[in-house]
């Protein structure tokens, strides 16, 4: 396994910029994990309609989303939260759903008029990742928001690991503001996602991945 993380110049431990290392400059064993990279390169999103109950156990779900808490996240912020569908709770969310997208859509087909309900139904369960950044913090907007998604991704591989399927979406409900509140989402706050959770009915055909020439510029020498 390559290890670029013995690099010289990899940074080790952790201390403030500027202030002297604590370290004597030698790497340092630490833990890595083929199994993960194996995941990592396997990892696909399922469709909604590939995602059957079983959903996450309770037991599951905390580890999922101890996990998605565990991101970089300039001047801990916490810039972040979730809220997590389940149950009964999603049913009901979707007719709240409905009824407003009904108001907003007032020639809606009437066979759209349980949409959102039926949307939500499809996964066993869904975690809405919501970025809360902080105007008032110096950090910037943007580091804030990135954090927000690097918990939906950790989320992602989380659930992956524990060999569920996941698919992060973002449609109305979570693009809507008076949708998003429906479902909790406060004033300055905005969903990063819905990651929708269950276990994998199928194993989809992998889509095709940019290659490296069309996204890397090495910088070096
Ligand atoms: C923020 C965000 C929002 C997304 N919203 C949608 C969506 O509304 N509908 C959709 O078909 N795919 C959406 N996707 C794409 C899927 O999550 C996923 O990337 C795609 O199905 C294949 O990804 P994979 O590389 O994980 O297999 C979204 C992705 C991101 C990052």
């Amino acid at each position: 396994m390559s290890r670029s993380d013995t690099r010289p110049d990899a940074p080790q431990g952790h201390h403030a910029h500027g202030a002297a290392p604590a370290h004597d400059g030698t790497p340092i064993a630490v833990p890595t994990s083929a199994e993960m990279l194996a995941m990592m390169g396997q990892r696909r999103s399922l469709p909604l309609r590939s995602l059957v109950a079983p959903g996450p156990s309770l037991e599951d779900l905390h580890l999922i989303l101890s996990l998605a808490a565990r991101v970089p996240d300039h001047g801990r912020l916490v810039p972040w939260r979730f809220i997590v569908l389940k149950g009964a709770a999603r049913a009901a969310a979707g007719a709240r759903l409905d009824a407003l997208y009904a108001r907003q859509n007032p020639d809606l087909a009437a066979d759209k008029a349980h949409m959102w309900r039926d949307y939500l139904l499809r996964a066993p369960v869904t975690v809405v990742v919501v970025s809360r950044p902080d105007p008032a913090s110096k950090i910037p907007e943007f580091n804030q928001v990135l954090s927000a998604g690097a918990a939906a991704m950790n989320l992602i591989l989380a659930a992956t690991a524990l060999g569920y399927g996941a698919q992060w979406l973002l449609k109305w409900p979570g693009r809507d503001a008076d949708a998003a509140a429906l479902l909790g989402v406060g004033v300055g706050e905005k969903v990063a996602g819905f990651i929708h959770l269950g276990s994998p009915a199928e194993r989809p055909e992998d889509r095709p991945r940019p290659t490296l020439d069309e996204v890397v510029t090495f910088l070096e020498g």
